[in-house]
């Protein structure tokens, strides 16, 4: 298994648009979604308010992402660990 690099919460929110990158957590692991943004099928607008934090407060909300398939997407967008 690869191992990745380690990030504190406080670098995660330094990455909150995308000139500066667009990093999201979920669980312990970070992603690096700056490119998936324009493809995310709930917009830019939505999947931005998440921008420099973690995805679990949203994902509460809309549940549309408990299916297996959003988790394999995200995993492709894998950067490091908190
Ligand atoms: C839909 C991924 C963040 C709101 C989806 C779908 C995917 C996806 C794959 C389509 C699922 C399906 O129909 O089977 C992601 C990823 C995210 C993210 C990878 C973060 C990295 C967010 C956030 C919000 C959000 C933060 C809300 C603030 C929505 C909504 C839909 C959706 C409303 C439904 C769109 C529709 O069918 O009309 N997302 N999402 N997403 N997402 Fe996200």
């Amino acid at each position: 298994a690869p191992r990745y690099p380690r990030y504190t919460r406080e670098e995660v929110g330094r990455h909150r648009s995308p000139q500066d990158r667009v990093w999201v957590t979920h669980g312990t692991e970070v992603f690096d979604v700056t490119d998936f943004v324009e493809l995310h099928p709930g917009g830019a607008d939505k999947i931005l308010l998440a921008a420099g934090g973690a995805l679990e407060p949203f994902w509460a909300l809309y549940a549309v992402h408990s299916q297996p398939h959003v988790l394999e997407l995200l995993r492709e967008y894998k950067v490091g660990e908190l």
